[in-house]
Parts: C-alpha cells; structure tokens; sequence
C-alpha cells in the first residue's frame, strides 16, 4: 500500500497503519484453491472452480474475502494510468463506489459540506459515515465559503471538514466548478479535503481533478 503524500490525508495513512497494528487490517486475497472446502467464499457447490476458463463464471467469494483475482489488478492498473494516478480501487457502481468512500474519508467528529444536487448515493455515504451534514447552494462557492465559517464557529470544533460535490451533476448534466471549490475549502478550514464524485467518467470538461496526481 502507496503511502498519502499529501498533509490532509496523512490521517488516512495512520488509520491504515493502526489497523495494522491491531491486525484489523483487512487485504485482498487470491481465491482459495486445491481440495476442501472454503468457508470463506460462496461457491459452496465448487462451480466456479469448475467451470472453464477459470473466473468465467464469477470470483466465487466477496473480493474482499477470497475473489481476488488477477484481472482485478490489470483493470485497476489500467484505470490507474487512465487518470494519472498510481493506484486505483475498481467498485461495482458508482454507488458502491461512495457508500465506501465516503464512509472512509470522514466518521463521527466530522462535517460533510455538500451540494445541494449531490447524487442520492453520495447523500447516503454520508449517512453511513456518521459525520454531520451541512449543504450548501448548488455549485455556489460563496455559499460554501459561508457554510464553511459558520463551520469554523462550531463548538466543539470539527475534527476534520470534508467538502464533497458531483463533478458532473448527472440529472442537469452541468458540471461543478472544481477549481474554485479547490479554493474555497482549504484556505478555510485546515486540513482541507475535497473529494468529487463522476468527474472523471462524464468527463472532457472537468479538468480539474482534486487529488494530488503524479507524474
Ligand atoms: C454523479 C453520480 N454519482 C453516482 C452515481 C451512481 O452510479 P451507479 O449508477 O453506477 O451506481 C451516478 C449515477 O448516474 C451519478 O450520476
């Protein structure tokens, strides 16, 4: 696991290696093969191990639990370097994809800034974070800017401030202005964190891209 370079999500890191320590840590794993029968997986009757070629018909088991297999790797090595990045994590929806995000970047403690127009699977994520909700006008920045200050007024303070918004708003298909929410938050509240949702898979338009990448 590629250690975070970036000062607001060093937090990430040290949950990871808390985790770790507890041996909470929980890793991809090839599926189970040779004789027996794995407790762990779903294909009690063995017919994905049956069927050729071998995968063809499913992981057999959760990834996470033993249905890792190598064409995950190539794929997310392949959205990887599509986007520019060094290490991608492949969801099957859009929907599963921020119900876990989401619920990793923030927990109770926490406020989520999002706009008013966020797709209902972000709104869910953040529900299953636990972390507290403010929203501000869609594609505002002035408004977020002024969530944002009544944010830093909260007693006791947040621990930490996620702001969160489409990068394509799918219904009306307008696109959020990254660059200046980019602005907004981190001169605000530190750390800063943004994350946006869709922007890269509706999308010519969005250039800007709110994690760090590297070259
Ligand atoms: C902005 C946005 N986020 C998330 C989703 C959810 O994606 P999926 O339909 O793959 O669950 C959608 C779906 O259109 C979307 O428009």
């Amino acid at each position: 696991m590629k250690q975070s370079t970036t000062p607001a999500l060093q937090f990430l890191d040290d949950a990871l290696a808390e985790a770790r320590r507890q041996h909470l840590l929980r890793e991809h794993r090839p599926p189970e093969t040779g004789e027996g029968i794995s407790f762990c997986s779903n294909d009690y009757l063995a017919l994905a191990r049956e069927v050729a070629p071998p995968g063809a018909s499913g992981a057999g088991a959760s990834r996470l639990l033993g249905g890792d297999r190598p064409v995950h790797a190539s794929l997310e090595t392949a959205s990887a370097r599509l986007v520019g990045l060094d290490q991608a994590l492949v969801f099957s929806s859009g929907y599963a994809a921020n119900l876990g995000l989401v619920s990793c970047l923030a927990g109770a403690g926490d406020l989520i800034v999002s706009d008013e127009l966020n797709h209902g699977s972000i709104i869910d994520g953040v529900r299953l974070s636990r972390a507290e909700r403010a929203v501000y006008k869609h594609a505002d920045t002035a408004d977020l800017a002024r969530v944002l200050d009544e944010a830093e007024k909260h007693t006791p303070p947040y621990r930490r401030i996620l702001v969160i918004t489409d990068g394509v708003f799918s219904m009306d298909g307008d696109i959020a202005p990254l660059d200046e929410i980019a602005g907004v938050g981190p001169t605000r509240v530190r750390p800063g964190r943004r994350a946006a949702d869709h922007g890269q898979l509706h999308g010519g338009n969005v250039r800007s891209n709110p994690w760090p990448r590297r070259a």
